[in-house]
């Protein structure tokens, strides 16, 4: 079977404090997209083999195939559920590795509903996130799928809008190129740049993506982790700039960074700035958020 591992932005990204065990406490609005990698899942006789292919990412930025977070997943499924058999894993890539759009993360969460499926595994979706936390904190929020609340240090997610409806924005994803360490974002965060009050921004974030009001959403967005991915690699902030000069509405950093993100009024309008965004040698796509599963 082939499935689609969306790629993700955050909405919101509050960072609320530092945690005993050196994560951080965070409360996010996860946002997937109408964009991401296919990767194809076949049973194979044992073991778990990966092939990566892509047109448009650098490979060469990917880790040893041990870290991968799709095999990791595969081998956390079949050591827990004593699977005998094994699998094999293509993986078509579209998502710019490293970039804040949870690209490995979306990877894992496709592979483990993926597996459950293919194994006739019957994993309940609560047990299912609690194996997704195994692997890191965008995992839970990606196998939920649609927008999704994400608090503590990724483990605790539930739908943003339970009772249905959302609707789709349009939107362009653009990366500089440069790549920003997650732990090196979080150990730059700075309690004393968070005193302001955000009012109720869930709340807020939740009444917007229901009504599809993307004027308002734009001046909602927040990610606490933009001044610090801003102040070290300064071209993410020129980037970000020239952005909302083309007419973006709301920009904002995706994550940890260092692909940023803005909604527009129009589809129109989102393929123009990717396609001005592109002729500058800038990685970019226009697409839409898809907040329904
Ligand atoms: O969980 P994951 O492996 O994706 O996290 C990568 C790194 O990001 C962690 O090692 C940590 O430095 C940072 N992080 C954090 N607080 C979180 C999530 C991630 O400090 N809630």
């Amino acid at each position: 079977m082939t499935i689609r591992a969306k790629a993700k932005i955050n909405f919101t990204l509050e960072v609320l404090g530092k945690r005993p065990d050196g994560y951080h406490a965070l409360r996010s609005v996860v946002m997937p997209l109408d964009f991401g990698d296919d990767i194809s899942v076949v049973e194979a006789e044992s073991g778990v083999s990966l092939s990566v292919k892509s047109d448009s990412v650098t490979l060469t930025k990917l880790g040893p195939e041990s870290n991968n977070l799709a095999v990791r997943a595969a081998k956390l499924i079949m050591s827990r559920f004593d699977i005998s058999k094994g699998v094999a894993l293509t993986i078509t890539k579209r998502i710019p590795i490293g970039g804040g759009m949870g690209g490995g993360s979306a990877d894992a969460a496709a592979v483990l509903r993926a597996l459950n499926n293919l194994w006739n595994l019957s994993i309940p979706e609560t047990e299912l996130i609690e194996l997704a936390a195994e692997l890191g904190s965008d995992v839970p929020a990606l196998v939920l799928g649609g927008a999704v609340l994400m608090e503590g240090r990724g483990e605790r997610v539930c739908r943003l809008l339970p009772e249905g409806g959302g609707v789709a924005m349009p939107i362009v994803v653009a990366n500089p190129g440069v790549h920003c360490s997650t732990p090196e974002i979080f150990k730059a965060w700075n309690a004393k740049q968070n005193l302001t009050s955000h009012g109720d921004i869930v709340h807020n974030t939740k009444t917007f993506v229901r009504a599809g009001d993307v004027g308002a959403m734009a001046k909602e967005l927040r990610n606490d982790l933009q001044q610090p991915a801003f102040e070290r690699y300064p071209e993410i902030a020129r980037l970000a700039a020239e952005m909302r000069g083309l007419g973006c509405l709301g920009v904002l950093l995706s994550g940890s960074g260092a692909s940023v993100f803005g909604l527009t009024d129009s589809s129109e309008k989102s393929v123009w700035i990717s396609e001005k965004l592109k002729s500058s040698g800038v990685w970019s796509v226009a697409t839409f958020t898809c907040p329904m599963v």
